[in-house]
């Protein structure tokens, strides 16, 4: 049996290269080497206030993107979070053995919360909830981001736990992160992580922006005062900028340098956006032919989850038994 893949994006904001190179580009290479399960998770999402009618549309969307870039619903199985009560049960049950100071001490609660004046508990939880995505296929891989490794780090701790409590009951999952491009910044501000809730122009290459547009984005992302990539002295702008490139190009360290080396920052912009603007106009002309497609969405959605129900209540179970919960025999 091939080992289990899971991994999830949040439908809010609007995706962007940061989650394609990151995750995304990965999801679709490596499905057909494991069973694949990939999540919208619109219960992560509400943690922060979403317009009802937004959210319900960007699902929508985000599952016609996610189809677009090559996920493929023969080999991988692609669900709603919500739809699969499961996912809240498993939660529940794996709180109770969270200690609050790990939840505390995650670097993205600790922004959030910052960020706020009140917060919802959904916040400090969301890792749990996480953990539940993750624990509830038995997942081996998980492929993301950079910025959700301490999350995984997090779903291992808490099946430990649980395991040395309950008996042996959850597979330890590992992080898979891409060889490039695993944390993408931010192109007007190199110092900071691409993301989905920053407002400004300048700051993420949306996976639907036009071409002209992608252009634009990228002749303005902030660089440094030196003239020309020295690979010597490489300031933050210049190496995320070569990090795009070699993240879509795949090319190789030594081939990247050989050919960037001494080049002129406006040179180098214009190569970095022809590569964006090649990988995207296919994912682009698929995307609007799957949303043309009146049903399409709905039915992988909902055979999806008619295929892994089963999988994510037979865990439940087993947490439930192991922990001595009421079950009907
Ligand atoms: P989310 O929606 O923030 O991001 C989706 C994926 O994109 C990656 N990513 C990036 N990678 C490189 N550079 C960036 N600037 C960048 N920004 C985002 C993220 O690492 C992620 O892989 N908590 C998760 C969703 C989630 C999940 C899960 C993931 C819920 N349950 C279970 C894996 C397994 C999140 O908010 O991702």
């Amino acid at each position: 049996m091939k080992a289990r893949v899971f991994s999830g994006i949040q439908p809010t904001g609007s995706p962007h290269i940061g989650n394609y190179l990151g995750a995304l580009k990965n999801w679709a290479k490596i499905q057909y080497d494991y069973e694949s399960i990939y999540c919208i998770v619109d219960l992560h999402a509400i943690t922060l206030y979403q317009d009802p009618k937004e959210l319900r549309q960007k699902i929508q969307e985000l599952a016609g993107m996610l189809l677009a870039i090559g996920i493929d619903p023969a080999h991988s199985s692609l669900v709603v979070q919500s739809a699969i009560p499961a996912h809240v049960e498993l939660a529940w049950m794996l709180t109770c053995v969270t200690p609050v100071g790990w939840l505390e001490r995650m670097t993205q609660y600790k922004a959030k919360s910052a960020a706020q004046e009140t917060i919802g508990d959904g916040i400090l939880q969301y890792p749990v909830l996480m953990a539940a995505d993750i624990l509830l296929y038995d997942a081996k891989v998980v492929p993301v981001g950079d910025d959700q490794t301490q999350h995984v780090e997090l779903t291992r701790d808490i099946a430990q736990r649980f395991n040395s409590l309950y008996g042996e009951t959850f597979v330890m999952p590992e992080t898979r992160l891409p060889s490039v491009g695993a944390r993408i910044m931010g192109l007007d501000e190199p110092e900071k992580k691409m993301s989905k809730s920053v407002i400004g122009s300048g700051h993420a290459v949306s996976l639907l922006d036009p071409p002209d547009l992608i252009r634009k984005k990228v002749l303005r992302a902030t660089t440094d005062s030196n003239p020309a990539v020295d690979f010597d002295r490489l300031g933050p702008g210049v190496a995320n900028l070569l990090t795009i490139f070699q993240a879509f190009s795949e090319w190789s360290d030594a081939r990247v340098r050989q050919h960037f080396a001494g080049m002129r920052y406006g040179e180098l912009k214009k190569q970095v956006a022809d590569v964006i603007v090649a990988a995207l106009e296919p994912i682009q002309k698929r995307y609007h032919e799957i949303m043309d497609e009146a049903t399409y969405v709905a039915r992988v959605l909902e055979e999806s989850a008619r295929r892994i129900t089963p999988i994510a209540n037979a865990t439940v179970e087993k947490a439930k038994r192991a922990m001595g919960l009421y079950t009907p025999d």
